[in-house]
């Protein structure tokens, strides 16, 4: 018999979190939770009213329009869970850089962090959920029964990340993508609010040199460990 927990996956960006997160979820039958994807979308948000700009940010307007932002994750046919904000699909229009960087930003303010803390916190009430972000198992829950801390090193991320890119026909230049790995790093660690910390009982992975089905074989028996009923 297997036990329903919460599963806690924190780390830095690029480093594979989503992919480790959804196929967990995919194959226990749990619900996938991208928590990057919600400030993403609140990023989107504030950058299409003009609340924030390449370098700036209206924050006394930002703290003022959360209520007015609605977000909900839905399945598609195929098993692909896409965000919505206020009752837009809006999975592809979050995934590019400027939003990325956007969030970043929007992510430092306490009143952003608070609500959508909360409304994480509610979709974790049944458990049986895999939740990925930066403040998971230090923050939204420090009760999870299997924590996460996914890392690897700078030059890796961008790399991968860099791949994602051409794939997708964009033109890049890795100091570039490498420089903007680092800027993220630095503002999720140093962040007033909740920023980016190991919980102390996180198991730390650093996938720099596993292949996918390596990192897949020591998660499996984590929430193996974890999950059996004796
Ligand atoms: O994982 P991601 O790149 O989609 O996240 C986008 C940004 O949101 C990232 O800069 C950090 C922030 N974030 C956060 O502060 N807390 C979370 N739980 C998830 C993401």
């Amino acid at each position: 018999m297997q036990k329903k927990i919460i599963v806690a996956i924190d780390g830095f960006s690029s480093c594979g979190k989503s992919t480790m997160a959804k196929a967990l979820a995919g194959e226990k039958g749990y619900v996938y939770v991208d928590t990057g994807a919600m400030y993403r979308a609140v990023s989107l948000f504030c950058i299409r009213k003009g609340l924030m700009g390449a370098t700036t940010m209206n924050e006394e307007a930002i703290n003022q329009s959360i209520s007015e932002i609605k977000l909900y994750f839905k399945t598609t046919e195929d098993g692909k869970s896409e965000i919505y904000l206020n009752d837009e699909n809006v999975e592809n229009e979050i995934r590019t850089l400027e939003v990325a960087n956007g969030a970043s930003r929007v992510s430092t303010l306490a009143a952003v962090r608070r609500e959508l803390v909360r409304q994480q916190q509610l979709m974790g009430t049944e458990k049986g959920i895999v939740m990925d972000g930066r403040d998971i198992g230090t923050v939204v829950f420090p009760e999870a029964e299997l924590k996460i801390f996914l890392t690897a090193s700078p030059q890796i991320r961008a790399q991968r990340r860099m791949k994602e890119m051409l794939a997708k026909g964009e033109t890049v230049d890795f100091e570039a993508v490498l420089a903007n790995v680092k800027e993220r790093d630095d503002r999720d660690q140093n962040r007033a609010e909740s920023p980016l910390r190991k919980a102390v009982d996180a198991i730390e992975i650093d996938n720099s040199n596993l292949s996918l089905a390596e990192q897949s074989k020591i998660l499996r028996t984590l929430f193996d460990e974890k999950t059996l009923v004796h």
